[in-house]
């Protein structure tokens, strides 16, 4: 197994893609330990992990909140010895507009969220991280200049995310702690139904790939499950491109 005597901290695990991470990494003998907001989604995930044999467990944890986050993370710590891998999946409340009608608060949302919950997370991860020499940061999202009309701030957040982990790997390199974004083309499968434009998404999310397939949840778990291992070893201050070709590098 990938992740055997790894302790990952996954936030916003009750959700699709935070869900499939966590079952993927429980999968190859992590200790998953997930955090989120609401407390049934996280109960859903951790039960079927459960079931399959996994270890987890779960918090309520308010990811804007600094004191919470490092509160969390000293308890994790505390009780299962060491922190490996944090992997922030929350949602930023986008609020998706043409930039000439959305008002500056909506616009501002997902950009301060983005920020505010990658720096937090990650901070809290590498405190504990630097003493033992090694762990592993992800992000999910991916940066570049491809983008489309009407979506406010959201890519704008993808972007500055980028811009932290560069400036993290950077600063946590010496410490053997490693770095990494998933740059994703969109995943199909989390778009809720009915959902507004639903089958337009989708048809361009095929559309753009250059291969006759997009990525699924499963495949943003196993690949996710790698970079997160020691068999990625050489990886950090980089994206993995899961996109099937659509964010061409
Ligand atoms: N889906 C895609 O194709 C795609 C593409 C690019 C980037 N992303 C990004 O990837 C991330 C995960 O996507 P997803 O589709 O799995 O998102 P999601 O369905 O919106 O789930 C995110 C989870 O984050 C939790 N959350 C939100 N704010 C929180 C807070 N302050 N504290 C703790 N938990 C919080 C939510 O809890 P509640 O359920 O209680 O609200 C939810 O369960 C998002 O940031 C998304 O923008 C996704």
């Amino acid at each position: 197994m990938l992740l055997e005597n790894k302790v990952a901290v996954i936030y916003g695990a009750g959700g699709p893609i935070g869900g499939a991470v966590a079952r993927a990494f429980a999968r190859e003998g992590a200790t998953v330990c997930l955090a989120g907001r609401t407390k049934a989604k996280l109960d859903k995930v951790a039960g079927e992990i459960r079931s399959n044999g996994g270890l987890t467990d779960t918090a309520v944890v308010d990811v804007l909140d600094e004191r919470a986050v490092d509160a969390y993370v000293d308890a994790v710590v505390e009780q299962a010895g060491h922190i490996d891998i944090s992997f922030n999946l929350i949602s930023y409340g986008d609020v998706q507009e043409p930039l000439t009608e959305i008002s500056v608060e909506d616009f501002l949302q997902p950009i301060t969220n983005a920020m505010r919950t990658q720096f937090l997370t990650t901070r809290a991860a590498a405190r504990h991280m630097v003493k033992r020499g090694s762990g592993v940061i992800l992000a999910f999202g991916g940066n570049g200049p491809q983008t489309l009309p009407g979506l406010g701030g959201f890519k704008v957040a993808l972007d500055a995310i980028e811009g932290l982990r560069r400036q993290w790997a950077c600063e946590l390199g010496r410490h053997g702690i490693r770095v990494v974004t998933l740059k994703t083309g969109g995943i199909t499968e989390t778009l809720p139904d009915p959902f507004p434009g639903r089958d337009e998404i989708i048809a361009g999310i095929q559309q753009a790939a250059l291969l006759n397939w997009t990525a699924t949840l499963a495949d943003v778990g196993n690949v996710a499950a790698f970079v997160a291992s020691d068999q990625a070893r050489t990886m950090t201050a980089t994206e993995v491109n899961i996109s099937c070709g659509a964010m061409m590098d």
